[in-house]
C-alpha cells in the first residue's frame, strides 16, 4: 500500500452515515434484494436469463464459454445487430416519436431534440455512406469529433455496419490520435471542423491534418461543418458531413452479426507508455450497459430523462450516454460545453429545462461545484432529480453528502459506482432501491459479478482490512483482449494473481464486508476522472531536447482528485532553465499528448531519487509535490538526493 492509500483508509474508517433508501423509493424500484439471490444461485444461467432483454436475430446455444480463459466467449452461436437494438425495434415496437436526445449545444440558444425515428434515419444514411466509401465489416473506423449528435450517428453507423470503431477524445493531440489510428489501422476518419469549449472554438479538422502527415493509408475523412471555421479540405481525400450523409438513402437493411464481433477499440493507459487498444464486442457490452444502466439507475425509460455528464470520447460517454441508453430506449441529454459557460449554472439551468430525473457524473466535477458555492445550484429547480451517479475515481464522503444535499435535494439515493473502460459496464455500486449508502463506499459487487479485495499472496483478506482488488468471474462486459496484443492482455490483468482480474486498484473492505476504492496501485494517474500514465508523460518530456531525464507523479488536488506533477534534470546545455523553461515544458506536454496531461507543476532539480537498482523512488516525489515530510529513504543509493530536492524547492519558493 502506498502512503496516500494508507491516509485514505484513515479517513474512511471514521466514516459511519448511511443513507437507506426511503420505503416509497424502494416499493417502486426496478430490482430488489432478492436479484443477489438469483444471481448467486447460478451466476451464468443468471446472466442466460438477462440477455432476453436484447433482441437476437439468432439464439444462442451457450451463454459462456470460457474453456480458452482468459479469453471469453459469452453468448455463442447468438447473432444480432447492435444498431437494431439501439435504434429499428425501439421505432417498431411504436416508441418512434420518443426523444432519444436533448442536444444542448454550448452556445447560447443552440438546442435541438432528435427522435427515435430521426436518429435511426441518421444512423441509415451515415451507414451507407461508410459502405459507399468501401468500409466492410471488420474494418476499423477512427472518430474524432466533439461532443454533437453526429457523433453518436456516426458510433451507431460503424455499430451498423459491423466495422468497430475507435473514438479518440477530441481533446487529444495529433501526435495521440495518429498512434491510435496507427495501432488499430483505421482508414477513415470521422470527424468536424471544430467544437464549441467556454465560448472558443476547439480546432479537430487541422488537428486530424496534422495527425494524417503521419498515417498514409487513410483514404477518407468526412467532415461535419459544426463552427464553421474556415478549414482545408484535401481533394480526393476530404468530403463534408452534409454533401454525404444528409443527402444520402434514409433506409439500410442492417446485417446481423456474431455476439462476439468487434464492436470498438477504446484506448485507455496503462503503467507502460504505449496506450492499450481495449477491445469490448457486440452482445456481451450491448446486455452490460443496457443491464446496469436498468438495474443501479432504476431507469423508466417512458418517463426518465437521463444525463450522463460525460464525454463520448470517454468508455463512460460509450456505454452510458450511447450504448446502455439506446438500448434502453431511453431520453438522454448530451450537452457540448464546460460547465461554466457562459455562468457557472449552466448544469443546473439544463436540469431544469429538461427535467432531468437522473444525473451521472464525476467527482471532480462535484468538487468544483462544491468550490463554486451551494447558491448557485440552489437558483434553479432541481426537484425533478430522483437519482444520482458518480464514476471515475473515489468520492470522497464529503463530496458524497454536499451532493445528496444540494443536487439531491437530500432525498436521492447516490450510486456510487466503480468500474473501468476494460469492464465496459459498472461493477460495484449500491443498488439504490436496496443498498443503505454509505458516503465513499462503493459498497457490493452487482448481481452476477463477482469482486473481492485480495492481498499481496493472492489471498482473501478479512473485513476490515485493505489490499488488491480483484474480479473473481467473468462477466459480458469484458474486454475481450488488448488489440493486436493478447500477450499483453494475459500479462497486464490475468497474471498478477492466476485466475483473477487484477484491476489495479487498491481497496478496502470495512466491518460490514463493503468495499471502498482507493484509487490505482500502479503507475496510473486519475486526473479530474481522466486516466493518463506516468511513464506516457515521461516519455513525452524526455523527448524534449532540453530534458535529461523526467519523473512523473500523480499528487493528490482538491478538484481534480490528482494532477501531474513532473520533476526534471535539464541537459547540461538547457543551464540552469530559467522560469521559462516550466512553461515551455507544460505546453510541450500539451502538444505531445494532450491538454489533459498538461502538468499541473514542473519543477527543475538537479537529480532523482533511484533505488540501488535504478527505479525512481515516486513515492518520495509524491511527498515532496504533496508538501509532506518526505517517508523512508533508507532504499536509496544516494540518501541526501531528497535534500537536495527540497533545498532546491525552499529556494524556488
Ligand atoms: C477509477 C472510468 C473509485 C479507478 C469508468 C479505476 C473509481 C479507474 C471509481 C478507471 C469509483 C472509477 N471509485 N475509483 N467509483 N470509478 N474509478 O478506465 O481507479 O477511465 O481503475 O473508467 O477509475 O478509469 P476509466
Amino acid at each position: 500500500m502506498t502512503d496516500t492509500t494508507t491516509s485514505a483508509l484513515d479517513n474512511l474508517a471514521s466514516e459511519d452515515r448511511t443513507f437507506p433508501p426511503s420505503p416509497e423509493f424502494a416499493a417502486q424500484a426496478n430490482v430488489d434484494a432478492s436479484i443477489y439471490a438469483e444471481a448467486d444461485a447460478d451466476r451464468v444461467a443468471f446472466w442466460g436469463e438477462r440477455a432476453k432483454r436484447l433482441t437476437w436475430a439468432e439464439p444462442f446455444e451457450q451463454v459462456l464459454d470460457w474453456s480458452d480463459a482468459p479469453f471469453a466467449k459469452w453468448f455463442v452461436g447468438g447473432k444480432l445487430n447492435v444498431a437494431v437494438n439501439c435504434l429499428d425495434r425501439h421505432v417498431e415496437a411504436g416508441l418512434g416519436d420518443r426523444v432519444a436526445y436533448h442536444f444542448e449545444g454550448e452556445p447560447d440558444g443552440d438546442r435541438s431534440s432528435v427522435t427515435y425515428r430521426e436518429l435511426t434515419e441518421r444512423v441509415c444514411q451515415a451507414a451507407n455512406v461508410l459502405e459507399g466509401l468501401g468500409v466492410q465489416a471488420g474494418d476499423r473506423v477512427a472518430i474524432y469529433m466533439p461532443m454533437i449528435l453526429e457523433t453518436v450517428v456516426a458510433m451507431l453507423a460503424c455499430a451498423r455496419i459491423g466495422a468497430p470503431h475507435t473514438v479518440v477524445f477530441g481533446g487529444f493531440s495529433a501526435d495521440a490520435l495518429a498512434t491510435r489510428i496507427l495501432d488499430c489501422d483505421a482508414r477513415v476518419v470521422l470527424t468536424a471542423d471544430g467544437g464549441w469549449r467556454k465560448g472558443a472554438e476547439v480546432p479537430l479538422k487541422p488537428v486530424v491534418d496534422e495527425a494524417l502527415e503521419r498515417c498514409p493509408d487513410v483514404r477518407t475523412t468526412v467532415v461535419v461543418k459544426r463552427t464553421g471555421s474556415d478549414v482545408a479540405m484535401v481533394d480526393g481525400r476530404d468530403l463534408w458531413w452534409h454533401d454525404t450523409v444528409d443527402v444520402a438513402e434514409r433506409t439500410h437493411e442492417a446485417q446481423a452479426f456474431d455476439a462476439e464481433h468487434p464492436l470498438y477499440v477504446m484506448y485507455t493507459s496503462g503503467t507502460t507508455g504505449k496506450p492499450k487498444g481495449i477491445l469490448h464486442t457486440s452482445a456481451g457490452y450491448l446486455l452490460g450497459t443496457s443491464w446496469t444502466q436498468w438495474e443501479v439507475f432504476d431507469l423508466k425509460p417512458e418517463t426518465d430523462v437521463y444525463w450522463t455528464a460525460a464525454d463520448i470520447g470517454w468508455v463512460t460517454g460509450h456505454s452510458y450516454v450511447v450504448y446502455g441508453p439506446l438500448a434502453n430506449a431511453t431520453t438522454s441529454v448530451i450537452y457540448e460545453g464546460a460547465p461554466d459557460a457562459p455562468h457557472k449554472g449552466r448544469w443546473w439551468e439544463i436540469v431544469e429545462r429538461y427535467g432531468v430525473s437522473i444525473l451521472y457524473c464525476a467527482p471532480t466535477a462535484i468538487r468544483t461545484f462544491m468550490k463554486w458555492g451551494a447558491d448557485i445550484p440552489a437558483k434553479y429547480d432541481l426537484s425533478s432529480l430522483r437519482i444520482i451517479g458518480s464514476v471515475g475515481e473515489p468520492i470522497n464522503p464529503e463530496a458524497y453528502v454536499w451532493y445528496r444535499e444540494h443536487i439531491g435535494s437530500g432525498r436521492t439515493p447516490v450510486v456510487d459506482t466503480w468500474w473501468q473502460t476494460e469492464t465496459g459496464s459498472l461493477m460495484i455500486s449500491p443498488l439504490p432501491g436496496v443498498t443503505a449508502g454509505k458516503p465513499g463506499a462503493a459498497m457490493k459487487a452487482l448481481p452476477g459479478i463477482g469482486a473481492d479485495v485480495v492481498d499481496d499472496a493472492g489471498n482473501s483478506v478479512p473485513d476490515g482490512s485493505g489490499g488488491y482488488l480483484v474480479l473473481t468471474e467473468p462477466w459480458p462486459s469484458m474486454l475481450r483482449t488488448i488489440w493486436g496484443d493478447p500477450e499483453r492482455y494475459r500479462e497486464t490483468y490475468w497474471s498478477r494473481f492466476p485466475g483473477k482480474y487484477f484491476a489495479g486498484d487498491g481497496a478496502k473492505k470495512d466491518a460490514d464486508g463493503d468495499l471502498w476504492l482507493l484509487g490505482r496501485v500502479d503507475d496510473v494517474m486519475n486526473v479530474a476522472g481522466h486516466r493518463l500514465s506516468t511513464t506516457e508523460i515521461e516519455s513525452a518530456l524526455v523527448a524534449n531536447p532540453k530534458v535529461a531525464e523526467a519523473a512523473v507523479v500523480g499528487a493528490s488536488d482538491e478538484t481534480t482528485g490528482q494532477a501531474v506533477v513532473a520533476f526534471v534534470i535539464l541537459r547540461g546545455e538547457a543551464g540552469d532553465g530559467g522560469p521559462e523553461v516550466a512553461t515551455e515544458l507544460r505546453e510541450w506536454v500539451a502538444k505531445q499528448i494532450g491538454k489533459i496531461a498538461r502538468p499541473r507543476q514542473i519543477l527543475v532539480v538537479a537529480e532523482l531519487p533511484k533505488t540501488r537498482s535504478g527505479k525512481i523512488m515516486r513515492r518520495l516525489l509524491r511527498d515532496v509535490a504533496e508538501n509532506r515530510p518526505v517517508g523512508d529513504v533508507t532504499t536509496l543509493a544516494d540518501t541526501t538526493v531528497m535534500d537536495t530536492i527540497r533545498g532546491g524547492m525552499a529556494t524556488a519558493a
